[in-house]
C-alpha cells in the first residue's frame, strides 16, 4: 500500500466536520506553526520538503514563497487556485468535498508563513456545491478560533473567503484568476510583473493550487526532510491523480511519486487494468493539455526504462517521446479509441475557452477546430495534416499565457504519434465511424 498524506482520512464518516477532523489530528499544523515556529521556519520547512506546485507547472513551492515581496505597510495575499477546469482533472474537487478542513488548515498555515492577513479560495463556478462545503468549514474554523483575530493567542490574525468563478477555463491561469477576483474580465496579464511582486489589487500575492496548499499540513507536521524522503529524486511526496477513461476503476488516487506507470494502470490498488481486457492504446498523463503517448512510450521511456509517475520520468525524452505529469489528470485510452475524434473534442474545448486576447490563440484554435471538423466529417484533404501541424507551431510560444501551448501540444503529439490514423481517415472517410470511442470534455471532467 502506498503512503497517504492527503486522503488518508477521506473516507472517515463525518470528516468534513471540524470536530471529527480534529479528533483525527486536524489543525495540528496550525497549532505547531503558530505556537512554536516563526514565519521563516515554515518557509524553510516547505523548501526542505522539495514540494512542487500541484497545479500543473511543478514550480518549487518554497522558492515561489521566498520570491514574495514584503514592502512595509503593503498587504500580501494568498490565493488558492481551485478553478480546476482542465479536462481529465478532478482531484481538487474530491479533496475539497471530502476533507474541506485540510484545505482551510493549509490556507491558515501557509498564510502565516507568508504574512498574509487575508486569503481567497477561487473556485470554479460549476463547483458551487463544493463552495458551500468550504464555507461551512470556514464558519466552523472561525467558531473554533482558527480564523479571525489573534489566532490561538499567537498575535496572527487571518480571514479567508471563498469566491466562486463563472465557469471559464482561462480563469485557472493565475493572472486571469486575479483579474476575475478583482471583478474584471478574466484576461491573463502580461508578465512581468509576476504576482509575487504585483498580484491581487497590485499587492504581492502567492497563487497556489488546492493540493499544494493541503500538502503544507503534512509537511509541517512531519517536517520537510521527512516529507522529502517520500517520492523519487526531485519529485518528492505524494500526488493526487485523477484517473479516467477505459480503466476498470476510475477515480482519485493518492500515489507516492515514483510509482511505475504500469503498476498504476494495471494493479488492483489503482486503476485495475483496462476495461473488457482490452489493449492499452494511449495515455494522456497530465490533463488534456499535455502530449498523448502511445502505449509503448507510456509504459517505458525511449531508453527502455520503466516510465514512472514523476515529473522527471514522464517528461523523459522531451516531447519527442515524453509528456508531462501536469495536473495529474491521467486519461487512459484503449484500442477502441478514435484518436482523431478525441483530439477534435479537445480542440473544440480550447477554441471555446480561448480568451481572445492573442491572435495566434484566438484564430489558431478556431482554424484547428475547422480542419479537424472537416476530417471527422469525412471531407479531409491530404494536405490537412501538415496544415494542422503548421497552425499549432504558430500558436506555441506566441501567446501571453500558456493556454496557447495547451491547445497546440495535444495536436502536435497526436500527429507525431498517430499520423497514420489521420491519413487513414482522410484517405478512407468511410472508416471514421468504424472506431467509435472518444471522450467528451464533460465526461472527462465528471468522471
Ligand atoms: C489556461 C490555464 C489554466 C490553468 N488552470 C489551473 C487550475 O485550474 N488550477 C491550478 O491550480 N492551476 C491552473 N493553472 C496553472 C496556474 O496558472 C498556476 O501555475 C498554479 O495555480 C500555481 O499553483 P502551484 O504552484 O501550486 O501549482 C492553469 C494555467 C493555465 C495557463
Amino acid at each position: 500500500m502506498g503512503r497517504k498524506l492527503l486522503l488518508q482520512q477521506a473516507t472517515v464518516p463525518g470528516i468534513e466536520k471540524l470536530e471529527v477532523y480534529r479528533q483525527h489530528g486536524g489543525y495540528a499544523s496550525v497549532e505547531k506553526a503558530l505556537k512554536t515556529m516563526t514565519q521563516n521556519d515554515v518557509v524553510e520547512e516547505v523548501k526542505k520538503s522539495g514540494l512542487r506546485g500541484r497545479g500543473g507547472a511543478g514550480f518549487p513551492t518554497g522558492m515561489k514563497w521566498s520570491f514574495l515581496a514584503k514592502p512595509e505597510g503593503v498587504a500580501r495575499y494568498l490565493v488558492c487556485n481551485a478553478d480546476e477546469s482542465e479536462p481529465g482533472t478532478f482531484k481538487d474537487r474530491y479533496l475539497m468535498e471530502k476533507t474541506p478542513h485540510s484545505l482551510i488548515e493549509g490556507m491558515i498555515t501557509s498564510s502565516f508563513a507568508l504574512g498574509a492577513r487575508t486569503s481567497y479560495i477561487y473556485i470554479r463556478g460549476e463547483y458551487f456545491y463544493v463552495s458551500r462545503i468550504l464555507e461551512k468549514a470556514i464558519e466552523e474554523a472561525y467558531a473554533a478560533g482558527y480564523l479571525g483575530e489573534n489566532i490561538l493567542g499567537s498575535g496572527f490574525s487571518h480571514d479567508c473567503y471563498v469566491q466562486v468563478g463563472a465557469g471559464a477555463y482561462i480563469c485557472g491561469e493565475e493572472t486571469a484568476l486575479l483579474e476575475s477576483l478583482e471583478g474584471k474580465r478574466g484576461n491573463p496579464r502580461i508578465k512581468p510583473p509576476f504576482p509575487a511582486i504585483a498580484g491581487l489589487y497590485g499587492c504581492p500575492t502567492v497563487v497556489n493550487n488546492v493540493e499544494t496548499i493541503a500538502a503544507i499540513c503534512p509537511i509541517i507536521n512531519m517536517g520537510g526532510e521527512e516529507y522529502a524522503k517520500i517520492g523519487i529524486g526531485r519529485s518528492t511526496g505524494t500526488k493526487l491523480i485523477s484517473a479516467s477513461g477505459h480503466i476498470n476503476k476510475p477515480g482519485v488516487y493518492e500515489i507516492e511519486l515514483g510509482l511505475p506507470v504500469e503498476e498504476f494502470i494495471y494493479s488492483e490498488e489503482y486503476c485495475g487494468g483496462i476495461i473488457n481486457g482490452n489493449q492499452l492504446k494511449a495515455v494522456v498523463p497530465g490533463g488534456s493539455s499535455v502530449p498523448i503517448l502511445p502505449a509503448h512510450l507510456i509504459l517505458k521511456t525511449d531508453k527502455g526504462e520503466p516510465r514512472l509517475m514523476s515529473y522527471e520520468s514522464l517528461s523523459e525524452g522531451g516531447f519527442a517521446t515524453g509528456s508531462m505529469l501536469g495536473s495529474g489528470g491521467f486519461i487512459v485510452y484503449d484500442e477502441t479509441t478514435n484518436i482523431v475524434k478525441n483530439l477534435y473534442t479537445f480542440v473544440r474545448f480550447y477554441h471555446h475557452e480561448s480568451c481572445g486576447q492573442c491572435s495566434p490563440c484566438r484564430e489558431g484554435t478556431g482554424w484547428m477546430e475547422k480542419i479537424l471538423h472537416r476530417i471527422v466529417e469525412g471531407h479531409g484533404k491530404p494536405s490537412d495534416i501538415d496544415l494542422l501541424w503548421d497552425v499549432q507551431r504558430k500558436i506555441e510560444g506566441n501567446t501571453i499565457c500558456p493556454l496557447g501551448d495547451a491547445a497546440a501540444w495535444p495536436v502536435a503529439a497526436a500527429i507525431r504519434h498517430f499520423r497514420s490514423e489521420f491519413e487513414e481517415y482522410i484517405n478512407h472517410p468511410e472508416r471514421i465511424n468504424e472506431v467509435k470511442h472518444y471522450y467528451s470534455v464533460n465526461q472527462l471532467q465528471g468522471a
